[in-house]
């Protein structure tokens, strides 16, 4: 097999690297899927153009932290990550099928690391792919099982809640400094991307706050809060604009976030297993539910 060359990566890599994470993730979900689990898909068009437009943000604000791997001129690989305050984040990290287990996810991860040796913190979502964990143990990272729950929201299930409101651009400065409280560091412009792509609820009650990034289906994609009682809240305010008789699904559960199975429960959704949230010089962030790749 050809050298692999690691180059800084360009906004013309961008519709190769998604090509190549999509087809990435789609074979490790395909390998590692439950059986009594719908059979995954790959990642729709729609959430394609939602990788791009993170991913040329990320080029942007973080184009030390954006790496690809390159074999006799074609992209086989990449790695995407953002320094946030004192955080480290990998959001991408995948190599083509057919190059994998050749020591280029190695030299990827290496690269991207390096953006981040400034940081006192670092953290990122695992898939379930053996040879990924395997990296990210070798280099240093904590490794906590991550759930989720899925199913149709039980109707009947779903509380009153109480001062949860729409948000918008004019709550970021109130989202930043959840973010510090729970997970220690801002997502500070990678707010504006999420405002882009998902609907923002948001609960102030006395001296707790929490919020929660929802999709077109009603799934809460990210939930962080300054309380429980709050955080939970604004996850039953999301689960309930889901479609009657719909699925919704909420990800990326660690065992410090209980309250959120606890209405998973409730709502008589099921409970399982999938990937690792991965960390470094921190414990896992509670009450806090990570996006997949924003964290
Ligand atoms: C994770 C990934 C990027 C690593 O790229 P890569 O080029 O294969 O990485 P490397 O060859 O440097 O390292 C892979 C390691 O895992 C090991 N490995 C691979 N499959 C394994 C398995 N099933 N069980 C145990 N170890 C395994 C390899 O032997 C290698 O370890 P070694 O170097 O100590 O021998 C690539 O496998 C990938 O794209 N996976 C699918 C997408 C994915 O899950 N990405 C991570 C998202 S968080």
């Amino acid at each position: 097999m050809a050298q692999a060359l690691i180059r800084p990566a360009r906004e013309t890599d961008l519709e190769a690297m998604a090509t190549i994470t999509a087809t990435s993730y789609y074979e490790v979900d395909a390998r590692t899927f439950q059986r009594s689990w719908p059979d995954p898909q790959p990642r729709p068009a729609t959430r394609n153009g939602a990788w791009i437009k993170r991913t040329r943000q990320a080029l942007v604000t973080d184009p030390e932290g954006c790496w690809v791997a390159e074999v006799d001129g074609e992209v086989v690989g990449g790695a995407i990550s953002r320094v946030r305050e004192l955080m480290w984040i990998l959001a991408s990290f995948a190599v083509r099928p057919e190059h994998q287990r050749h020591g280029i996810g190695l030299q990827l991860l290496a690269a991207a690391m390096y953006h981040g040796r400034s940081c006192l913190r670092g953290m990122f979502a695992a898939s379930a792919d053996p040879g990924a964990v395997r990296r990210y143990r070798l280099a240093g990272f904590s490794l906590h099982p991550q759930m989720f729950v899925t199913g149709v929201v039980d109707r009947g299930a779903i509380p009153v809640v109480e001062r949860v409101r729409d948000g918008s651009a004019g709550d970021i400065d109130l989202l930043n400094s959840i973010d510090r409280q729970t997970r220690g560091a801002a997502h500070l412009s990678d707010h504006e991307l999420l405002l882009g792509q998902f609907r923002l609820l948001v609960c102030e009650r006395n001296n707790a706050a929490a919020y929660a990034y929802v999709d077109e289906s009603g799934s809460p994609c990210l939930v962080a809060g300054t309380s429980r009682r709050t955080a939970q809240d604004v996850m039953w305010e999301g689960l309930g604009s889901s479609t009657p008789g719909s699925s919704v699904s909420v990800h990326h559960i660690t065992a410090a976030n209980a309250w959120a199975i606890d209405v998973g429960m409730a709502a008589r959704m099921s409970l399982h297993q999938s990937g690792y949230l991965c960390l470094r010089g921190m414990k896992p962030p509670s009450p806090y539910v990570h996006h997949g790749s924003l964290l």
